[in-house]
């Protein structure tokens, strides 16, 4: 079996962030969220994987390469224009010819990966099998309409869901698909919407299963999702203290502090995660937090937040909470006369003052 990872679309909503870097890079518990779904592919036992890339971008094959590093097999198929989840598929065909596949949303973190759902598809031998969460806002989502155990439609985004599920990112398909997204339209917001395609094989009456996951899945298209996704893989990691804190500091929760760190008087309370060679001084750094390598962090109180490279965070007088800071990042205390704000902001930037 192969896999089909997108990495492509607009990221509108994780702008400014995206402006500068795709959205599948950004870090969560330092790691760029695409590693989560080759991981779980990977553990699925699957090698040969396939990433939609948007046109003329090499960000993400100079992250991954030919995919040899992760033990797989990687092919970069660029997408025209971002048009859709279904015309993600319908490029792909050459890639993906006639065998069964898995198509994952490089955007989607789930906790306990993916082979059990592989392993429904194969026992049920059906052409289309979804994995289904409950959402508080299944108006976001494609929506299943479900009878008997059998899903009999699909809407997108709904305005009046017919059910509290969400289709997640993460689909199996036999060859029938590919008929499927050669056959519909695009919608309304001129994409070809994946859930089109699952109304297509419903009416062709193919046979379309599903499995609900249990435990937690994540689709990390806002800035909110991020931190959320953030704080649940922060749960799941194991102390790993390899970098250096002196007597005056305090650890405790489970901390990961990898290489070249100095910690020097400060409290880290976890689940953090604190990258190679990042300096953390006379500071508090609270749980549900990801600070990736080279930041600073001097005289500040951070937590629930994702700090990538190379940040700097100094004197700060009141605690940061709930942030998304891109990589460079300064924030410091103004040191002259007048005492004023003072902002160097990139376009569509959010910052929230007390
Ligand atoms: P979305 O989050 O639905 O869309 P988006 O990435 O364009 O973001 P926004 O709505 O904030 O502008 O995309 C889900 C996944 O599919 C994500 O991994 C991006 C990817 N994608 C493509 O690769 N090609 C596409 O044409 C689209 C629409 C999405």
């Amino acid at each position: 079996m192969k896999a089909l990872i997108t990495a492509g679309g607009h990221g509108t909503r994780l702008r400014p962030i995206t402006h500068t870097q795709n959205k599948h890079l950004i870090p969560i518990a330092n790691k760029p969220i695409l590693n989560y779904a080759l991981e779980y592919v990977k553990e699925a036992g699957i090698r040969q994987v396939g990433i939609i890339t948007n046109k003329d971008s090499s960000e993400v094959s100079r992250v991954y390469g030919d995919g040899r590093r992760m033990g797989l097999s990687i092919t970069y198929i660029p997408q025209e224009s971002p048009s859709g989840l279904a015309d993600c598929v319908r490029i792909a065909e050459p890639f993906l010819g006639t065998e069964p596949f898995v198509f994952y949303l490089g955007d989607n973190i789930i906790v306990g990966g993916i082979k059990r759902f592989i392993n429904e598809f194969n026992s049920n031998k059906s052409n289309c099998h979804l994995v289904l969460a409950k959402v508080p806002d299944p108006e976001r989502f494609g929506v299943p309409e479900i009878k008997d155990n059998r899903i009999i439609r699909i809407d997108e985004k709904p305005k009046k869901p017919r059910s509290d599920y969400a289709v997640t990112g993460i689909y199996i398909y036999d060859s029938s698909i590919f008929k499927a997204v050669n056959s519909i339209k695009p919608s309304a917001r001129g994409e070809l919407e994946i859930s089109d395609a699952h109304q297509y094989l419903i009416d062709k009456g193919l046979t379309i299963t599903y499995s609900e996951i249990t435990g937690w899945w994540k689709d990390t298209g806002k800035p909110n999702d991020l931190l959320e996704a953030n704080r649940l893989v922060l749960d799941n990691i194991s102390t790993k203290i390899i970098g250096h804190a002196d007597k005056n500091s305090q650890i405790s929760g489970r901390v990961i502090i990898e290489k070249g760190c100095e910690i020097q008087n400060s409290n880290i309370r976890g689940p953090v995660i604190i990258g190679a060679g990042t300096k953390i001084i006379n500071a508090y750094i609270g749980p549900y937090t990801s600070i990736e390598r080279n930041c600073t962090i001097k005289d500040s109180e951070i937590e629930y937040s994702i700090v990538s490279e190379d940040c700097e965070i100094t004197d700060q007088k009141i605690r940061i909470e709930a942030s998304l800071l891109g990589k460079g990042v300064k924030i410091t205390e103004a040191k002259l006369k007048p005492f004023t704000n003072r902002f160097i902001i990139g376009d569509q930037s959010i910052v929230e003052i007390r």
